[in-house]
């Protein structure tokens, strides 16, 4: 299927696997969805610089097709990863929080396309006035870090989509073909697919969160920060604690420090399912087998077939 976004970058079919912290911040999930004829996107954000490097070199060596690389430009180590990618003469480059006007003409002179993350109308068109060649839009339902004011992908892609000229990459509450047509409807030209990814060999966490995400139905996951910069991850003991000290009324200083008391490296990496902040979408509710990536990509593919023919009927 030929869409602006797959003319741009070069790929076969109009599906990304997100940028994720820990669990696509290594090469093997990234070679497996691009060689699979998508997009893989490795998150630089909590990655060493020196890993980083070689990261990206062991992707050049695993496939000659399209690659994104995910640096949240707000990261303290933001100034190196960018020198590291543009060394690398990365394709894509899938840039979160913060202003990409400065880094545009730079990764331009190297072919970079340059596509940035938005939750919000307002950020849309302002990273469109600076010149990104594309949009990834954010919604509510998606796993990590969505947009504070919970607006869902559904009402949010579609707002995007009218109020640009940009392609449009829907993100958040994606887990299946249908839900890759339903994008497609609202005038998105390629989606992006983070929790379904994690129940993958080659996703980078530990076998106790893919436990979890598998066990999860659709009402499983909490917003947790409400006020500040929220997140949206599975239930557990520590989110419980959270929303029962902010029902209690626990004032903005504790709640701070008891959000930063937990971090999704203690889940992702350690296995503390219960006390770490186990970052998922409500897609987690659409899945329930751990596939090879190349499999969950033609099965999204078959899907995708399948719900155009059956709204063309
Ligand atoms: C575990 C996890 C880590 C994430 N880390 C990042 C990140 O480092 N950078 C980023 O831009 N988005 C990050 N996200 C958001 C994803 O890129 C994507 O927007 C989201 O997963 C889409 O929603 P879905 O999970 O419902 O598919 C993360 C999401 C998850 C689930």
């Amino acid at each position: 299927m030929k869409t602006r976004i797959t003319e741009l970058l070069g790929i076969e079919h109009p599906i990304f696997q997100a940028a994720m912290s820990w669990a696509s911040s290594n090469a093997e999930l990234v070679i497996a969805v691009s060689n699979a004829g998508g997009l893989g996107v490795l998150a630089g954000g909590p990655m060493r610089p020196a890993d980083f490097e070689k990261t990206l070199k062991a992707i050049k060596t695993g496939t000659n097709k399209p690659f994104g690389v995910n640096i949240p430009l707000n990261n303290s180590k933001a100034p190196q990863l960018l020198d590291i990618a543009h060394e690398a003469r990365i394709p894509v480059m899938i840039a979160s929080q913060g202003g990409p006007r400065e880094h545009l003409a730079r990764f331009r002179g190297i072919g970079t396309k340059w596509l940035h993350v938005v939750a919000y109308v307002e950020h849309a068109k302002k990273a469109e006035a600076a010149g990104v060649d594309a949009l990834v839009v954010d919604g509510a339902e998606a796993g990590g870090h969505p947009p504070p004011n919970e607006v869902g992908t559904l009402v949010l892609v579609r707002r995007v989509v009218k109020a640009v000229k940009l392609p449009v990459v829907a993100s958040g509450g994606i887990a299946d073909g249908a839900g890759v047509a339903a994008m497609l409807a609202l005038g998105a030209e390629a989606v992006q697919l983070g929790t379904r990814f994690i129940a993958t060999p080659e996703a980078s966490v530990h076998d106790a969160y893919k436990a979890a995400v598998l066990k999860a139905d659709v009402g499983d996951t909490a917003f947790v920060g409400r006020g500040g910069h929220p997140v949206r991850q599975l239930r557990n003991a520590f989110s419980e604690k959270y929303s029962l000290r902010e029902k209690a009324g626990a004032t903005k200083d504790e709640l701070e420090a008891l959000f930063n008391s937990a971090t999704l490296k203690q889940a992702a990496l350690e296995g503390d399912v219960a006390w770490g902040k186990v970052e998922a979408g409500q897609s987690a509710g659409l899945v329930d087998e751990i596939l090879p990536a190349a499999e969950v990509m033609r099965r999204l593919v078959n899907e995708l077939e399948e719900a155009r023919k059956r709204l063309s009927a």
